[in-house]
């Protein structure tokens, strides 16, 4: 096939950014430009190095990125805000955009919002002068590339021909740079037509730069699409199962790590993706299966519709149900009482805090009136205060602040607490002076460990009360019984 020469990617988000970022690296014989609308989102992309020659100032913190960010760009990696000039130059265009969950009209709460997805295919639509591969790169209910065909189609110059392809992305953030260097798979989904064929095989050639071949699998539009949420959906239903079978060890005696390894040592099950936690967060696993329980209300599936719903509503309670082990664990009161919150990403080594367990916690411990006190290695300070904040609210903020206050280490925000909760399991947290926190702590000293990283057995010895998500009563001292 026609080899791909030029690509712009439309949203320079935490998908677009780091994917078309790989490709560059990969492919130094492909120009790639990535454009967004948002001005401050590309400047912070086309930042400069600090003093240490280190790029601290791009919009998505992944390990590895700033690294592969500074070697391509400006060679054959660019940020832009210039979209038209981008999409008209370019063979294949990526849509990279944001869609997330509606927030109003039919579908609200359920179904994606493709507003964005919508303009950015009808600017390619309005400008393009020649004929173009259109990438569906976004999560999308299942066929959405209908859609965008006819938008295309309906709106295109004489002699211009759109070919449409779904190609999904399946990075976890954290791990964003290793998964898009060796995926497990690449998934493609064409309209089984030649032309649609050959432009598949053309977007595989881009992958083949360092994808072995026998990983990139090509299906029809419907099946990639629907496979992006098949997954998330699946990924998540194991957290929920797992978190369910941590509510039933906390009763019982059982320890959720050795239920969760027993399981996993079945080949058919497997290891991965069974770490039981105060809930899963994220921009994904939430909004794509709201997705599907829409789609499966709108395909008239009552019942499949409610089997998915229950992943998200055990996640709900797995979340409110820490949140209250915590306030009935310090005498059923917490108010005024110090609370040192560890963590406030949704996950590890990211900044990304969306749908974050942390911040369902701050907001219960806050109605609760307690005295919150948050650090997080990576999480900037005003993103916190955005996300504890409700949008609209102007006093809101004076109260906010009245209860929250912001820690600028783990050490810091532990001084004079009551307790202390993991939420985001942070490598740094696994190694702290855990003998001075206890001391610097009031008594007794709680420690609630919602992502089962810390070594129980050796902070009891300190004298810490401790409480790990899963693990039952048999092992801890009479307190918690
Ligand atoms: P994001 O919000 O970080 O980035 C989206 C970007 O698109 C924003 O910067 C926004 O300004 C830009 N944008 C919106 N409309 C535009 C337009 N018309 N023209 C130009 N730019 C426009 O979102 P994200 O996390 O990168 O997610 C993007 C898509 O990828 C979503 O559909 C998401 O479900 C999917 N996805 C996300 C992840 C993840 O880990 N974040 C993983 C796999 C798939
Ligand atoms: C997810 C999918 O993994 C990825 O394939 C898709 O492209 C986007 O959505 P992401 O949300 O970035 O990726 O991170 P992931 O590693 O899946 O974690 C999601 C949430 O689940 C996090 O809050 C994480 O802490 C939690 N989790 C994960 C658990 O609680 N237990 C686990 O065993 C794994």
């Amino acid at each position: 096939p026609q080899a791909i020469r030029r690509i712009c990617c439309v949203g320079a988000g935490y998908v677009g950014g780091p994917t078309c970022t790989v490709i560059a690296q990969n492919c130094p014989d492909i120009t790639v430009t990535i454009v967004d609308v948002n001005p401050v989102r590309i400047a912070a992309w086309n930042s400069a190095p600090d003093a240490e020659g280190r790029l601290s100032g791009l919009p998505v913190y992944e390990p590895g990125l700033a690294e592969i960010v500074l070697a391509c760009r400006g060679k054959n990696l660019f940020f832009s805000t210039e979209i038209d000039k981008a999409i008209e130059e370019a063979d294949l265009v990526f849509v990279s955009v944001n869609t997330p969950t509606k927030k109003s009209g039919v579908g609200a709460g359920f179904a994606a919002d493709l507003h964005y997805v919508e303009s950015s295919t009808r600017r390619i639509a309005a400008v393009a002068t020649s004929s173009k591969i259109i990438v569906e790169k976004s999560t999308v209910p299942c066929r959405t590339a209908a859609s965008m065909r006819t938008i295309l189609e309906s709106n295109s110059r004489p002699g211009v021909r759109f070919d449409i392809l779904s190609n999904p992305e399946f990075l976890a953030e954290g791990t964003a740079i290793p998964d898009l260097q060796s995926p497990d798979r690449v998934l493609i989904g064409s309209l089984d037509t030649n032309e649609g064929r050959e432009a598949a095989a053309r977007l595989s050639a881009v992958y083949e730069h360092w994808v072995p071949k026998h990983k990139v699998y090509t299906t029809g539009l419907w099946s990639s699409e629907l496979s992006k949420l098949a997954a998330n959906a699946l990924l998540a239903q194991r957290i929920s199962s797992v978190n369910a079978m941590a509510a039933i060890c906390e009763a019982t005696g059982a320890d959720v790590d050795e239920v969760a390894h027993a399981c996993g040592l079945d080949g058919r099950i497997g290891p991965k993706f069974l770490k039981a936690s105060v809930g899963f967060g994220g921009s994904c696993f939430q909004k794509d299966i709201l997705n599907l329980v829409y789609l499966s209300e709108s395909l008239s599936l009552p019942q499949v519709a409610d089997y998915w719903r229950q992943v998200i509503t055990m996640n709900e309670w797995s979340k409110s149900r820490f949140a209250q082990k915590v306030v009935q664990t310090l005498f059923n009161t917490i108010t005024m009482k110090k609370v040192a919150v560890l963590g406030f990403a949704f996950k590890k080594n990211t900044g990304d805090t969306r749908e974050s367990a942390a911040i369902s916690l701050c907001r219960y411990f806050r109605q609760e009136n307690a005295l919150v006190t948050i650090y997080d290695p990576k999480v900037p300070e005003a993103q916190i205060w955005m996300d504890l904040t409700e949008p609209g609210v102007v006093d809101d903020s004076i109260e906010v602040r009245k209860q929250i206050t912001l820690a600028p280490s783990a050490v810091a925000a532990c001084v004079d607490a009551e307790a202390i909760v993991i939420a985001t399991e942070w490598d740094e947290f696994k190694e702290l002076d855990w003998a001075s926190i206890y001391a610097g702590m009031k008594k007794p000293a709680f420690l609630f460990d919602g992502r089962g990283i810390v070594d129980a057995k050796l902070l009891r010895k300190i004298g810490f009360k401790v409480h790990s998500v899963g693990k039952g009563p048999e092992i801890v001292d009479p307190v918690w019984a």
